[in-house]
This record gives C-alpha cells, structure tokens and sequence, in this order.
C-alpha cells in the first residue's frame, strides 16, 4: 500500500468516529431572517446540510438556546458524558457578557471553538471584546456561515 492511500484510509478511520457539536446561542435561531446585511440570508438548516454532506463519515449534531443556562447544561453535557472530539460555539451575544460561559468552558473536557458569522472587530467596540476566548482553543470570525465549516475542520484536523 502506498503512503497517498494510508493516510487516506487513516483519516477516514479517525473521521468515523468522530463527533463533533455545534451549539448556536441567543437570536441565532432567526438566521437567514435576522438582518440578512450582516448574517446574511441562508439558514443554520442549509448549513448543517452542507456540513453533513461535505463530512458524512462525522456525526454533526447541533442546538440552539436563547436562554445561557440552556447552553451551559448542554456544554457540560457534551464536554463530559458526550464523548464528544469537540464543540463549535457561537455564543451570539453572551460572548461580550459571560463569566460563566467562560467558566464552562474551561472545566469541560473537549476543545471548544469560538466561532462568529461576521467579524466582530469591523463591527461596534462592546463587540471587540469576548469574555470565552481565553477559554477556547481557538476563534474564527468573520467568514458568514463558512466559519462553522472552518471550525468544523479545525477540529477534523486537530
Ligand atoms: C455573532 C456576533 C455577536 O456580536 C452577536 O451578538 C451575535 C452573532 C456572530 O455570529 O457574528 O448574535 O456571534
């Protein structure tokens, strides 16, 4: 067997067992429908889709909550019992506010990937400032609904 065809057949083996989480918080629910200027129009629905299409070997789950509690009983419950390789978070607005999404976040076990649909630095000052990055083991902003692609394959990749 050449190598080309090893670490092909390597990465498919290490692909299907992973799971990986996605987790959307506060008005993220309203994608595709929320100003469209700067979301822009397509829905969280198509983007799974894709993502699952594009990695169908990898299980994709998702939730979504507009309540931080909510989020933070489903971290802890992915990051724990889940045996989960990883969770895709974009914290919508409690990404600016909260102490104890940082705090979850530090405690679980997995890696977790801040992820944002635009960039949040070319956008108002309360938005430059994440209270979860230091927390997370990476960011990426600012690519609309690809950035959850790109978390995605951070992860894959990791
Ligand atoms: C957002 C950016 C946040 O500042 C905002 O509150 C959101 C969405 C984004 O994906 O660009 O709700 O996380």
């Amino acid at each position: 067997m050449n190598y080309e065809l090893f670490s092909y057949l390597c990465t498919q083996i290490k692909l299907n067992r992973m799971k990986i989480q996605i987790i959307n918080g506060p008005n993220l629910n309203l994608l595709g429908q929320r100003e469209p200027g700067i979301y822009g129009s397509e829905s969280m629905e198509n983007c799974l889709e894709a993502l699952r299409s594009r990695y169908p070997q990898v299980q994709i789950d998702y939730y979504q909550s507009n309540v931080e509690g909510e989020l933070i009983n489903k971290m802890q419950e992915t990051g724990f019992a889940g045996g989960y390789d990883g969770i895709v978070l974009n914290a919508g607005a409690y990404t600016h506010t909260s102490v104890a999404l940082h705090d979850c976040i530090r405690s679980l076990k997995c890696p977790v990937i801040e992820v944002h649909i635009s960039n949040v630095h070319q956008r108002e000052e309360f938005r430059h400032k994440s209270m979860i990055s230091a927390a997370c083991k990476g960011v990426i902003c600012g690519f609309g609904l690809d950035s959850y692609r790109l978390a995605v394959e951070a992860l894959i990749g990791s």
